[in-house]
């Protein structure tokens, strides 16, 4: 413990030395208190449950063959519910299940050869508790979490969130489900244990060796990291054996680019029940679904008509998607997203960034029994309290957040991420309603050749969409993936194409602090587009 203090110590000395001028702005920022985040538990937080998380360097079996090198979190529950942890057998992190109120103390260990931090997306913690860049702890070290489940019931997750490391880290496996459940939620008759799946969407690059590759020069870092492999749970090639029954699928995209443009191969349409933040007020049916990164759809799928012994696939198809796809020439103008995937293991194209026009498989879904029981799919899913307009503490004058691309850099406002940079048009009040909106010229700034579509995201409570406004929308990226879009609910992130601005109302409510907003492309992220929000 004692280390632990003058590690935090010097850390601060760091911080404080480099941030002299943020300091001389905001001297809240830096008090005696800052000194200690993190490195203790704190004895007026009575913790419901306890936790351990441990980044570690582990060999997983993800093919045949030789094993891969994972950077895996490995977890345990010290105090309450054993339920609260389950280890994965992939490289993914633990998911993590708690209940709305519940307070929870977590000490991430980092046995790992870098520097990292944890952050829950999509939670509404305090800004200490967040897993902002500024808290990663050295390997050896440990950081203390204590927070109190204030999100309603819904698919979160959680990543690594180290500066300029996030997708190099994520993509080494350090990432995994955060599921929260509510009264509300448990008092609806939806499939629970078996019936209720997880399933997080990853794609990857490996080599002979089965080794994971990462890299792809600035073309590559443009575009974002697109593999040629998809894993589904850590899985390749997943299949998923159900039984003649609805089913409750939670599905994260936990890729760092790519976007999917998912549909069933026999055309069903999907019933959607859920989205980032939780149960949708009804469920709403689409004919596929466009998930961009970091964003979550929980879907309810009968299978009950289904002959056991029949198989469905869930299928990604390709689309424009702008950038540099769009100047990489051939394949009949239809590059983008769809990324080159190889067609199983040892099959197909392998290694560098390909972007031929492409369908692929995602998973399988294979019906192998019979179900005596069923649930009924409820016509009212849960209350979604509309945020309003009026509410706003700037309804006249939204917060403008223009996203741009230029030569080596990825932009918000202009600018790239730094540390302790907090700029006037960046400080927010707490406690109120801000409309704001993401502009991805949309009048013609920053878009253009270079234009790319953006996941924004930001840190702390959960927003609303209000409206998506597109330049031109005949034009060809944009009709091939709108239908897919679901801009109802609760959401902590939303994908903007190139030509669109969305305006969102999001709360800031509680707790004072640093909160991220950012790209969730996360070389994009990485390149530098994300700030960080100052409440106060
Ligand atoms: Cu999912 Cu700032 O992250
Ligand atoms: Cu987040
Ligand atoms: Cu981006």
């Amino acid at each position: 413990m004692k280390n632990n203090v003058n590690i935090q110590r010097r850390k601060l000395l760091k911080f404080a030395g480099a941030s002299a001028a943020a300091l001389a702005t905001f001297p809240g920022l830096i008090n005696a208190k800052t000194m200690k985040v993190g490195s203790h538990a704190s004895s007026d937080f009575k913790a419901d449950v306890e936790i351990s998380l441990t980044g570690e360097v582990k060999n997983v079996a993800i093919f045949r063959g030789p094993k891969t090198h994972v950077w895996k979190v490995v977890g345990k529950v010290l105090k309450g519910d054993k339920s609260a942890i389950t280890n994965e057998e992939s490289y993914l992190a633990p998911t993590i299940r708690l209940h709305k109120g519940q307070k929870v103390r977590i000490y991430l260990k980092n046995e790992l050869p870098s520097a990292t931090i944890l952050h829950w997306h999509g939670l509404h913690v305090p800004a200490k508790m967040d897993g902002n860049p500024m808290y990663a702890i050295d390997n050896g070290e440990t950081y203390v979490y204590e927070f109190e489940i204030l999100n309603r019931a819904g698919t979160y997750w959680y990543h690594a969130h180290t500066h300029s490391l996030t997708a190099k880290h994520v993509y080494s496996g350090l990432a995994g489900f955060f599921i929260v459940s509510d009264d509300e939620e448990q008092a609806l008759k939806l499939p629970r244990g078996e019936f209720d799946v997880p399933l997080v969407i990853q794609d990857r690059n490996f080599d002979q060796q089965n080794q994971l590759q990462y890299g792809g020069g600035m073309r590559m870092k443009m575009h974002g990291f697109l593999g040629d492999q998809i894993l589904v749970n850590g899985t390749p090639e997943f299949e998923l054996s159900i039984a003649t029954r609805a089913y409750r699928l939670r599905l994260l995209n936990g890729s760092n680019s790519r976007i999917y443009k998912l549909a069933w191969d026999d055309g069903t349409p999907f019933k959607v029940i859920g989205t980032d933040g939780g149960l949708l007020e009804r469920p709403e049916t689409l004919p596929y679904i466009t998930l961009a990164p970091a964003e979550r759809r929980e879907i309810w799928v009968d299978f009950s008509d289904r002959k056991v012994g029949t198989e469905l696939t869930l299928r990604s198809s390709e689309f424009p998607s702008g950038g540099m796809g769009m100047m990489g020439g051939g394949m009949g103008g239809g590059m983008g997203m769809g990324g080159g995937m190889r067609g199983g293991r040892g099959g197909g194209m392998r290694g560098g960034q390909s972007h031929a026009s492409e369908d692929f498989t995602v998973l399988k879904v294979r019906v192998s029994k019979k179900s005596s029981s069923n649930d009924v799919l409820p016509k009212r899913l849960s209350k979604v309290k509309a945020l309003r307009l009026a509410d706003a503490a700037n309804s006249q004058s939204p917060r403008r957040i223009i996203l741009s691309m230029r030569h080596m850099s990825a932009l918000l406002n202009g600018r790239s991420y730094k540390m302790n940079d907090i700029r006037e048009d960046e400080i927010v009040p707490v406690n109120t309603l801000q409309l704001m909106e993401f502009n991805n010229g949309f009048h013609g700034m920053g878009g253009g050749m270079m234009g790319m579509p953006h996941p924004m995201h930001l840190h702390g409570e959960q927003f609303q969409v209000v409206k998506r406004e597109v330049r031109n929308k005949s034009g060809r990226g944009y009709t091939s993936v709108s239908e897919g879009f679901l801009d109802k609910g609760w959401k902590d992130t939303v994908l903007v194409m190139p030509g669109e601005k969305v305006t969102i109302l999001k709360p800031f409510n509680d707790f004072t602090g640093i909160f991220m907003y950012h790209c969730h492309n996360l070389e994009h992220e990485d390149m530098g587009m994300m700030r960080d929000l100052l409440v106060k």
